[in-house]
């Protein structure tokens, strides 16, 4: 199943990506057949999953993936996940047994396939660039019927970040991958919207400690009805402390930022609606073009002169929020906007993953009134 050879030229020049649209509901076989036959003769192909579309390559070619990490300007320190479709490429790229087996059973019988990753220990067959290095990997099984078909018809495992440039918001539709990855990629499957809309769940199961290192739609709770003593990470602790280890490498980047600055603000409704409207005339007088990130119920508070006010969505729903956030982060940019103020949104359940990806995405600025 190793394949050495890479199809990307080492070269400078914008490559020739070939767009191909597959409808979700009505598969055509013999595109996929092609996207498989480029990932396994060492190609690059993003592709759509449940949670954000993918940078996908063979994980069994070294080159392949070095090459994802050049397509997307990614550190050489944050390793990627690898995507399964089914039960025998898990045997083939972990190698676990005992408790971590046990558990990584169990989770896999609840939540796979869906938006879950786990880290467990991994097998040599994976090259050690997919994990820079770690004797871990990161394996998700994704329930999106594409995803499932290209990774089946490759035959192998695919090795895939998200298909951003690094630094930039994840992409949740074609057009934001087409954006970011023209010129970089050979393929670009263009599927329609992923309905979750924030990247999965990562879980550490090899650690003494198991814990969520990134929050996503699987929740700490549902994860405890499995495992008792799981917790979770601290991501508002700040994790670029060279003296400190990153358990997950991700964390110590400033992550799903849009080019304009962020700024977020907690308390309570009204106070939150009147400093954002008194920092949005301050920022207006030192030349910002402002935007807002609201919610259905505060939109109609932010009505001003030049100013840009999207909604994630209804205030109750994470669901809808999670499904938005990325792509009102890109709009941001599309319309010239320099300058975000966003609200907080309410924590619990996959609320977490929503006001994590906004922590990050402001740097982790963040005012309370
Ligand atoms: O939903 C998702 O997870 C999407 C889709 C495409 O599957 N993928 C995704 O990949 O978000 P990426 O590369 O953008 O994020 C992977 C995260 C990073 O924070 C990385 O540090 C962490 O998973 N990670 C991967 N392998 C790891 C490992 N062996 N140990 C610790 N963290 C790991
Ligand atoms: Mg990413």
């Amino acid at each position: 199943m190793r394949e050495q050879k890479s199809l990307r030229r080492e070269t400078d020049k914008a490559m020739n990506t070939e767009i191909i649209k597959i409808d979700i509901n009505n598969i055509d076989k013999e595109k996929i057949a092609h996207c498989a036959e480029v990932i396994r003769k060492g190609g690059l192909v993003c592709f759509p999953t449940e949670t954000v579309y993918g940078l996908g390559a063979s994980a069994f070619n070294a080159d392949a993936v070095n090459n994802i990490f050049k397509a997307k300007g990614r550190p050489a320190d944050n390793p990627l996940i690898v995507h399964i479709s089914d039960y025998k490429m898990l045997e083939l790229v972990t190698d676990c047994d005992g408790i971590q087996r046990d558990i990584l059973d169990k989770l896999a019988d609840e939540f796979w396939p869906g938006p879950l990753t786990l880290i467990a220990h991994r097998d040599d067959a994976v090259p050690a660039n997919v994990s820079c290095g770690l004797d871990t990997v990161g394996i998700r099984f994704p329930s999106h019927p594409i995803a499932q078909a290209l990774i089946e018809a490759a035959g192998v495992p695919i090795a895939a970040p998200s298909a951003n440039l690094s630094g930039r918001p994840s992409p949740t539709r074609g057009a934001h991958v087409i954006e970011d990855m023209m010129g970089r990629v050979d393929i670009i499957i263009d599927g329609g919207n992923c309905e979750v809309g924030v990247e999965s769940t990562v879980f550490d199961i090899a650690g003494e400690q198991m814990s969520i290192l990134r929050p996503g739609a699987v929740t700490l709770e549902q994860i405890s009805t499995v495992v008792e003593s799981a917790d979770e990470l601290d991501w508002m602790k700040p994790h670029d402390n060279a003296t400190e280890k990153p358990r997950s490498p991700g964390l110590k980047y400033r992550h799903y930022a849009p080019k304009a600055t962020v700024k977020i603000c907690d308390g309570e409704p009204s106070a939150v609606v009147s400093h954002i409207l008194s920092e949005i005339k301050k920022a207006k007088n030192e030349g910002y073009s402002c935007g807002v990130l609201a919610t259905d119920e505060s939109f109609c508070y932010y009505k001003e002169d030049n100013v840009v006010v999207l909604s994630l969505g209804s205030l109750q729903d994470s669901l809808e929020q999670a499904s938005n956030l990325f792509h009102c982060l890109r709009r941001f940019d599309d319309m010239g906007v320099n300058m975000v103020f966003a609200e907080a949104l309410p924590k619990g359940g996959t609320g977490d993953a929503v006001m994590n990806r906004l922590y990050r995405a402001a740097g982790g600025n963040i005012f309370t009134v």
